[in-house]
């Protein structure tokens, strides 16, 4: 298979950590022709590490090495203008969520990709997850029942860092509902099968004294189009040793409940309880005593490397990827959305996008 080569916009954090060693494992026909970081040193560093012909700190000299695709895990304020210079450069893009920090900037970021004919795909890797997979099947098989409510919970412990880009409300327009909520909202959508109608919730500055007001804390209620409920929490103020990263899913047959399958790991712990049918209504109020249990043992892939792959595959074909930009335009909208809710402390409903 002829190598596709990859150009990486902002080598730091998660490229580092997950996506370039991830495509190195699983995707031998990748080669990476150039990094770029906020500064030249650094991308030399990454480009040293793993022994990567080029390396700068600007978009120009990585588009001049002609990579057949880009990786854009830049901080989100700069996805905009990278998407749209890569698009004009006729790059295929995989980009980092949030895709953008506006609908004005998803408007102009479709142009280019439209106009330049190249695919875009968004990293909601976390659909990759094996055991977040396998609840959607059962969801979408009907085996809980008549959805009643979902739960996605993603959390870290996040103090104050005075160089950190989130933490600066400019570059990041929000904290752990845009950094981590959007991963949580999406996963439910996709496993329901349903999009989110109405949102409200709280968010506050709880615990640290970040330098711009971004939220440490965000609980937020929802309603699907399919009618059911949903709550998402994010907290930068839980300890890591006591994350949970809770997914629930209610119905009216049963219940399929996670735990740790949200994140940036291929792995998790998931059961279920569920019952063939609705039951008449037990006047005694006593629960069944042998209740149908099961847990599920599965194998996971990483999620970075499968997205890379699913990726190339979408190049390759010319099939829609599994994340479109479309699914980056919900995400933007309902992040309007709620922050617009919490701010006037009211039910914003979502139009379709
Ligand atoms: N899908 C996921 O699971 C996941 C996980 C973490 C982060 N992310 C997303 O990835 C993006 C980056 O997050 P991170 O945690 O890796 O951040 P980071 O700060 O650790 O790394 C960012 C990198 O971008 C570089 N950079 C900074 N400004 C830049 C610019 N204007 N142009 C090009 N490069 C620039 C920095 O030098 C650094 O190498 C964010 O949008 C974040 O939301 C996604």
């Amino acid at each position: 298979m002829k190598t596709m080569r990859w150009g990486i916009i902002g080598a730091g954090g998660i490229a580092l950590r997950r996506t370039i060693p991830e495509m190195r494992q699983t995707a031998p026909e990748a080669a990476i022709v150039s990094v770029m970081c906020a500064t030249l040193k650094s991308a030399r560093a990454v480009a040293r590490r793993f022994d990567v012909p080029h390396a700068c700190d600007n978009e120009k000299d990585l588009l001049a090495q002609k990579p057949d695709a880009v990786y854009i895990a830049s901080p989100q304020n700069a996805h905009c203008r990278q998407v749209i210079l890569a698009a004009e450069a006729g790059a295929h893009i995989l980009c980092e969520k949030p895709m953008a920090i506006s609908l004005k900037e998803v408007d102009r970021m479709e142009a280019a990709v439209k106009k330049a004919g190249v695919r875009f795909m968004l990293a909601f890797c976390m659909r990759n997850n094996v055991y977040n997979a396998k609840a959607r099947e059962l969801v979408q098989a009907g085996t809980i029942g008549r959805p009643v409510m979902g739960r996605a919970q993603l959390t870290c412990w996040y103090p104050p860092i005075p160089t950190a880009w989130r933490q600066d409300i400019r570059l990041s327009h929000g904290g752990s509902l845009i950094d981590m909520g959007t991963h949580c909202l999406d996963l439910l959508e996709w496993i329901f099968g349903s999009t989110i109608r109405e949102v409200t919730g709280f968010q506050n500055r709880m615990t640290h004294a970040y330098r711009t007001a971004i939220e440490d804390a965000s609980t937020l209620v929802v309603r699907f189009a399919n009618g059911a409920h949903g709550i998402v929490d994010n907290y930068f103020n839980l300890p890591d040793a006591a994350a949970q990263n809770a997914l629930e899913l209610h119905g009216t047959r049963g219940s399929i409940l996670g735990t740790g399958t949200i994140g940036q790991d291929p792995t998790g712990r998931m059961f279920s309880i569920l019952q063939d049918k609705e039951t008449g209504y037990a006047a005694n109020q006593v629960r069944s005593k042998a209740p149908r249990r099961r847990e599920y043992h599965l194998k996971g892939e990483g999620l970075y490397g499968r997205m890379i792959k699913d990726f190339m595959a979408s190049i390759r074909t010319g099939q829609e990827p599994p994340v479109t930009l479309e699914d980056g335009r919900r995400s933007v909208k309902l992040v309007e959305a709620i922050y617009k809710a919490v701010e006037t402390k009211r039910v914003v409903t979502i139009t379709a996008c």
